[in-house]
């Protein structure tokens, strides 16, 4: 039987929780690995799905990998291959970011198309067109991508719509490329930036990133390092949501209030009282939550990834509130799965109109990552029962939900299998 979270609803959260590192950020910095022959090790890196996939694939390349509590070792001297694993490549959408490592060691890199996913037709295009920009020859059939960059250059790369997964992987392609490469319209998420910082702290000469246009001066090679990818702010706003949601207070350890902005002003524009400090952020829940009106942006507006989960917390707001989802093209599959819990939802194309009320308990099925969590959220809310489906799709992002949220005083149970 497949596993399910049974949460009995109307416990408040409170107390603190230790974030891990970001899922966002040590994916990519996974593929980046491949730029040197030398030994990483990255510390803080959760239990995860996506990120156990990532190391499939890099040990189907040929590389090495362990894993010891949250620290990985990545030993890329063996790494043979640059023909991604079809299978692997499916299951996991990020890893077209491989493209740019592959490219970067190989010079040749063959990839399949990663296919959508629950939340939209998630195209390549970009990233393909800013390769080309590099004097990569890329020929698509059957499927297929494959890549030959043996005459890689330097390139002024203008990106149509500041893509995160396009931005990374023509950063990585240039790292090793001669000549100064600019990637204009770039993504500025944190996750970006630290790519930047660990490529350099393997000797890359990356700058820029955060602000829009990220330049790379190409190196001859990179040697190994030891890094901590940055803190999971949406596993952090995540958790901040359910501290809010069940009239609780929370202390998240090792949270960086500096990427969470757009979502903390929600927060407490909603009635919450927030408080950041070097250690990490501390929320304490209203009485009653305001409605919120939430347009999802790229950084540094208010992130995509968090808006399944405010969408739950506007359910419970005493009044109307309106979310538009402007980044991807089918990112409300909660809203269905929380009209079964009473919530009053309305949809027009983008846009959902919420009018806040109580949530009630029900069956509900996770469609993807952050709706599920998104259910979850709504649970702990709820009065009485939620069981929640397929919850391989929480894991990919959230490491042992249950056992946090049990921790911070909730009623939830992970069954089956
Ligand atoms: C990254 O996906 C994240 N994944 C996503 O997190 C996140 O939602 C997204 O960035 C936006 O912040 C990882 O970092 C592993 P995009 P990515 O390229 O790189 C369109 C989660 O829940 N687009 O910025 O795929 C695309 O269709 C996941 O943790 C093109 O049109 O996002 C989408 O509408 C979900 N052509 C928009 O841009 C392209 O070539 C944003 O996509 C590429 C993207």
């Amino acid at each position: 039987m497949a596993e399910i979270f049974r949460i009995i609803g109307g416990r408040r959260l409170s107390g603190s929780a230790a974030i891990p590192a970001a899922k966002n950020a040590v994916l990519p910095i996974l593929a980046a690995c491949l730029l040197t022959d030398d030994d990483v090790t990255l510390s803080n890196c959760p239990l995860l799905e996506d990120i156990e996939n990532m190391r499939r694939i890099l040990e189907k390349l040929g590389c090495r990998t362990e894993r010891t509590g949250r620290r990985l070792t990545v030993r890329t001297a063996s790494a043979a291959s640059h023909e991604m694993p079809d299978g692997l490549s499916k299951t996991l959408r990020s890893s077209i970011f491989m493209m740019g490592p592959l490219l970067g060691r190989f010079r040749k890199a063959t990839v399949t198309y990663p296919g959508g996913c629950e939340i939209g037709l998630r195209p390549i295009d970009l990233h393909l067109k800013g390769l080309r920009v590099l004097g990569v020859d890329i020929r698509e059939a059957h499927g297929r991508i494959d890549c030959d960059g043996a005459h890689m250059h330097a390139g002024d790369v203008l990106l149509d719509f500041p893509s995160v997964g396009a931005t990374e992987n023509i950063m990585m392609a240039a790292v090793l490329t001669p000549g100064e490469t600019t990637i204009r319209n770039a993504a500025r998420e944190p996750e970006i930036v630290d790519l930047q910082m660990f490529i350099n702290a393997m000797g890359g000469r990356v700058s820029g990133a955060g602000s829009g246009i990220v330049r790379v001066k190409g190196v001859k090679a990179l040697h190994g390092a030891a890094y901590q990818p940055i803190p999971d702010r949406i596993t952090a706003g995540t958790l901040l949501c359910a501290a809010a949601m069940t009239g609780g207070e929370i202390q998240l350890e090792g949270a960086r209030a500096d990427c969470m902005d757009a979502v903390l002003i929600k927060l407490r524009e909603a009635g919450c009282l927030i408080e950041a400090s070097e250690d990490g952020v501390r929320l304490t829940a209203p009485e009653r939550l305001r409605p919120v009106d939430v347009f999802t942006q790229p950084y540094p507006g208010f992130p995509t990834d968090m808006q399944a989960q405010m969408m739950a917390l506007c359910c419970l707001a005493g009044g109307t509130s309106i979310l538009v989802e402007n980044v991807f093209e089918n990112r409300f599959n909660h809203a269905a799965q929380l009209v079964r819990m009473g919530a009053d939802i309305t949809i027009h194309h983008r846009t959902a109109v919420v009018r806040g009320g109580r949530l009630t308990g029900a069956r509900v099925q996770a469609r993807d990552l952050r709706a599920g969590a998104a259910l979850a959220l709504a649970g702990l809310a709820a009065d009485g029962m939620t069981e929640i489906e397929d919850i391989h799709l929480i894991d990919r992002g959230y490491e042992r939900l249950e056992d946090t949220l049990t921790s911070l005083g909730a009623q939830i149970r992970r069954l089956g299998k």
